[in-house]
């Protein structure tokens, strides 16, 4: 293994992630483990050069103070307490400095003069040790990979295939309510670029004839993440000695799962719903980074920026921006319209710019003139918001020569559209998608 490591051990603090993205920014590689980490647990971690006690607000639970075991005390690693939160340590701060330049230096002293850590957390030493442990865990055995085209399931796909090549079986599930040109980029990346197995499967028919006549929006995703499941499951069962899944967990999904002295934000779901007879061991190799490092991985592995820097995308897709009972001709405008704002985004050198923009066709009509004679048509709507974690946002407030160019190009090219209208509410009040 390369990489060196300094375990943040969870006593109750609230900044574990931002200590975590403190001591990676160094170029040092950390993880965020219990407070009851036992002897055996920390042996089996890598390289550990130094051991961050962290406590902090929820350090008291039930009336007891907790603390790390005897395992961590008589290891002879480096220890650094924070908020008095052992008994006894290499150094101590009692609490973390609130200036990031502060909270930093203090983190450098330890993990470099202290800890004599090295700064070798980087991609293509991260690469190299996930191949590794890949091979090790998966032997000569064969995985199955549910490759949705979403940044996180390319990104897996691509270091999947590098570490076991054709023991990798990609399954693309097209449910018809993906964005113009996806599946066809999922195909052309990873069957025909990266030489992937991949299992390229057309449900369109089956998912819009399960979703027709259904309106309301909490039935619609239900029916979306069953059939998904459906089908993915008829393509493990047509497979012969697949023993492991892998999956495009990542870090957040496990640190906001809650820790043990967290409290819980919600619950993560990310394998749910295979029927208890397919057992797979999990394959997570990015469970242990960040978003952003995600994509810096997904480079590194070679993969296109279309793909590695894309905007984040409902699981259900267009589906619940088909408002109301999904049709397939107002599907293909919302698909249709969908394209044209992305084209035009990146003609405005919006992309990466704006978090997250699309178009939502509701289920009414309204009436227009088009070629002196009345029209009868549905709205397209344009949203486009910015936001840290999705929870809020505010609306990207759109230069007008850029909102009228997207008008005119969707009154002139997307069928059965003959008016343009753009949201400007926030969230709160409303939220991002409109269902
Ligand atoms: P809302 O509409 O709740 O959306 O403000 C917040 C973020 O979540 C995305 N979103 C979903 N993602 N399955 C998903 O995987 C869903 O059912 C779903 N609904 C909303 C939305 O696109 C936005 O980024």
């Amino acid at each position: 293994m390369q990489q060196d490591m300094i375990v943040i051990l969870d006593l109750g603090s609230e900044q574990n992630t931002l200590i975590a993205r403190d001591i990676r920014a160094l170029g040092v590689y950390t993880e965020i483990q219990p407070h009851d980490l036992t002897a055996e647990q920390l042996s089996a971690l890598p390289n550990v050069r130094g051991i961050v006690l962290n406590g902090g607000v929820n350090r008291v639970v039930d009336g007891v103070a907790i603390d790390a075991s005897d395992a961590v005390y008589n290891s002879g690693i480096p220890l650094l307490a924070v908020d008095h939160a052992a008994k006894k340590a290499d150094r101590t701060l009692p609490a973390w400095p609130r200036d990031e330049a502060a909270r930093r230096d203090a983190l450098r002293e330890f993990v470099f003069d202290v800890c004599k850590a090295q700064a070798n957390w980087n991609m293509d030493n991260f690469i190299a040790d996930q191949i590794e442990l890949i091979r090790r865990q998966v032997g000569d055995k064969k995985v199955l990979l549910a490759l949705s085209g979403g940044v996180d399931s390319s990104v897996v796909a691509a270091l999947l295939i590098r570490a076991i090549g054709d023991q990798l079986t990609c399954v693309h599930v097209n449910h018809g309510l993906l964005r113009k040109g996806e599946p066809e980029q999922v195909v052309e990346v990873f069957r025909n670029q990266l030489g992937a197995n991949l299992i390229y499967v057309d449900a369109v028919d089956r998912f819009l004839d399960k979703l027709a006549g259904v309106a309301d929006p909490e039935q619609k995703r239900k029916i979306i993440g069953a059939e998904f499941i459906r089908v993915f499951e008829e393509e493990a069962r047509k497979l012969n000695g697949i023993e492991f899944l892998g999956q495009g967990t990542i870090y957040p999904d496990i640190v906001e799962s809650g820790t043990k002295t967290a409290k819980m934000v919600k619950s993560h779901h990310n394998v749910g719903g295979l029927p208890e007879d397919l057992q797979f061991e999990l394959v997570e190799p990015l469970k242990m980074l960040f978003k952003d490092e995600v994509r810096a991985c997904g480079v590194a592995l070679g993969l296109p920026d279309s793909m590695v820097y894309r905007q984040p995308f409902p699981g259900p897709g267009l589906g619940v921006r088909c408002l109301g009972a999904i049709t397939r001709d107002r599907l293909e405008a919302v698909r249709e319209a969908d394209a044209i704002l992305r084209e035009e985004f990146d003609r405005a050198g919006l992309r990466g710019k704006v978090w997250q923009y699309f178009t939502i066709v509701p289920d009414f009509k309204s009436t227009g003139v088009r070629n002196n004679a009345r029209s009868f048509e549905w709205p397209v709507i344009l949203r486009a918001v910015n936001t840290v974690d999705a929870m809020t946002a505010t609306i990207e407030q759109l230069d007008w020569p850029v909102l009228l160019r997207i008008t005119d190009r969707i009154l002139n090219e997307v069928k059965g559209v003959n008016r343009v209208l753009y949201d400007l509410t926030p969230k709160p009040v409303g939220t991002i998608e409109w269902e």
